[in-house]
């Protein structure tokens, strides 16, 4: 990856309030957490105390919390609460790195790599979450598929194109080398025979990817 690009981490259905999910781009370990008010945020998935995974933890209102020690941090990554000193005014140096995090489309996404200055937000349309797949196949084998589709165009880490079923717009996460995560939404108003459909259709992508990486 060069320069700043948002990437989709899941299905904003997905990460429901109060939840956390563990995820990776390109090896890079992220948390993805929502709130208790809805607010998605897209984390380094490290507890700068000592290293646990903070996907492991908790959602308490706007703070999560390290299952190790107990440590909760502000949705501003500055942690708030050490329980084993109630009493200490916690320093405010102590933070978690956060990656830009946006919700549209459908998709939750988030600006890589960690530290870069914000890029301009992407504005899709509203789109029905599908499901997401995890292929175990190459970027370039999975993008190449796509874009054997009609109307198939991949700009930055979306793909858009027309199935057999209909306008689909998957967000492309490259999880790490040969592992590739595709996010799929459509439009609104489709049907649920439309719906099972285009899970079919994915599932036979991935075989065939698979298969291709397999040959
Ligand atoms: S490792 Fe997270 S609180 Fe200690």
């Amino acid at each position: 990856m060069t320069g700043t690009q948002w990437v989709p981490l899941a299905l904003a259905r997905d990460i429901a309030p109060g939840t956390s999910a563990g995820t990776m781009v390109e090896d890079a370990e992220i948390v993805v957490w929502r709130d208790t008010d809805g607010r998605a945020h897209a984390w380094e998935d490290r507890c700068p105390h000592r290293g646990m995974k903070l996907s492991f933890g908790f959602v308490r209102g706007d703070h999560i919390a390290c299952l190790y020690h107990g440590w909760e941090f502000d949705e501003g990554g500055i942690c708030r609460k050490i329980p084993a000193h109630p009493d200490l005014e916690v320093p405010g140096s102590i933070c978690a790195a956060r990656y830009g995090c946006t919700e549209t489309g459908g998709m939750i996404w988030a600006a890589l790599p960690l530290g870069t200055d914000p890029i301009e937000v992407p504005a899709l349309p509203d789109a029905v979450p599908v499901r997401s797949i995890t292929l175990e196949a190459g970027l370039i084998t999975v993008a190449d598929m796509l874009l054997n589709e009609e109307n198939a165009v991949i700009e930055g880490a979306l793909a858009t194109l027309d199935c057999a079923h209909g306008p689909l717009a998957i967000g492309v996460q490259p999880i790490r080398p040969g592992t590739v995560a595709l996010h799929i939404t459509t439009r609104p108003g489709a049907s649920a025979e439309t719906l099972l459909a285009i899970c079919d259709w994915a599932e036979t992508l991935r075989r065939a990817a698979e298969k291709e990486i397999a040959a």
